[in-house]
């Protein structure tokens, strides 16, 4: 366990302070929704609320699954709880592997007090849910009251950190068995290196529905194992550093397959959902910068965050003359063409 917190504590420590991020973004700089001078609309009548696992939002945002297990992770949590309550939004925790290890760190998922009505995503790897028992996963969501559970796919990272997983086979079972017999819905994610639209396709024949797909363009879990490495890990980290599939072509190679998709990674504004909505996904999820914003700011910072968020989502509704998601997904748009080259590689 104190291997775990330890490692805990660093993430956290090294993703507020160093740099961590892409040096290309996710993409959206080459997404252009095309603007509309006309609205005939008021903001007051602009509706970006919408659902995911039968829990309303008012808004398409997510703060995606970050930390837990140590006392400052349920600080920050609670911080993030408290937040997304009172804006309508939704939140993932982290890795739930520490409560297997120690059940007395549960306190620091356990969050309905805080935020008794959003939408609250648990979280576990998938190798570690291959080799857990049902019974043993089913009490990870039910300790913590959560809408959803999160299978994390992180292979990158993994052979990225020193005494990470090296052996990724049988995940793909791993999850179809969840689909069909844990009796909770599953959303599966990646950790910022993105979900081909191949491997989105492999899901779904198991019965996935929803994926976030955290592309790459925001933070790189690569670049943070890079930091906490050894000599011996640090020169291959190094080299992959940048390794993964930005965001926003994930997203238009997979535009058009009827999946519901969460987009995350790199997504750094308002304006990004906004796009992101566009290019078919349902909901857009950032960590970094509320992780930032609470660093700097506390839970004030995160509301703050947040709260700028939705407005400038809002404000490309407007701008676009989107009265609700919906017709925020038939905006008209203009991609650019390292963008569209980027997706045509995707789906060939
Ligand atoms: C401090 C920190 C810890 C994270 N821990 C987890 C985790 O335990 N499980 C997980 O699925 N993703 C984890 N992530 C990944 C995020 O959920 C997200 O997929 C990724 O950071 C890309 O989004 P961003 O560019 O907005 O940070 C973590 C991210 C941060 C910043």
């Amino acid at each position: 366990m104190a291997d775990i917190s330890s490692r805990k504590v660093d993430h956290i420590e090294l993703c507020a302070q160093r740099d961590v991020e892409y040096r290309e973004g996710a993409l959206f700089e080459d997404v252009q929704l095309v603007h509309d001078s006309l609205p005939e609309l008021a903001l007051d009548e602009v509706d970006p609320s919408t659902s995911l696992v039968g829990r309303r939002l008012r808004a398409p945002v997510l703060v995606t699954g970050m930390t837990g297990g140590v006392p400052e992770a349920a600080t920050i949590n609670r911080a993030i709880a408290v937040v997304v309550e009172d804006l309508g939004l939704g939140m993932g925790l982290g890795s739930q592997r520490p409560m297997w290890v120690d059940p007395n760190v549960a306190y620091s998922y356990q969050l309905r007090a805080q935020a008794p009505t959003a939408l609250i995503l648990g979280n576990i790897g998938v190798v570690q849910a291959r080799d857990a028992s049902l019974e043993s996963l089913r009490e990870l969501v039910d300790a913590i009251g959560a809408d959803a559970l999160c299978v994390h796919l992180n292979p990158a990272q993994e052979m990225a950190q020193p005494g990470g997983d090296r052996d990724f086979r049988g995940c793909l079972a791993t999850i179809g068995r969840l689909v069909s017999d844990l009796g909770v819905p599953i959303v599966v994610k990646e950790t910022g290196c993105g979900l081909s639209p191949a491997v989105v396709e492999r899901l779904s024949q198991v019965g996935v529905e929803a994926f976030d797909v955290s592309g790459a363009g925001g933070t790189t879990w690569v670049g943070v194992e890079e930091l906490r490495g050894d000599a011996h890990s640090r020169p291959v980290a190094a080299a992959f550093r940048e390794w993964g599939i930005p965001t926003a072509a994930i997203l238009l190679g997979l535009r058009g397959a009827n999946h519901t998709l969460i987009a995350s990674g790199g997504i750094r504004s308002g304006l990004d959902v906004a796009k992101a909505v566009a290019l078919g996904a349902r909901l857009a999820g950032l960590a970094l910068p509320v992780l930032r914003a609470f660093k700097s700011g506390g839970r004030e910072g995160v509301h703050a965050k947040l709260s700028e968020i939705v407005m400038a989502l809002k404000t490309a509704m407007l701008l676009t003359g989107s009265r609700d998601l919906e017709s925020l997904s038939r905006a008209r748009l203009h991609c650019g063409e390292r963008l569209q080259s980027w997706a045509r590689s995707l789906s060939r």
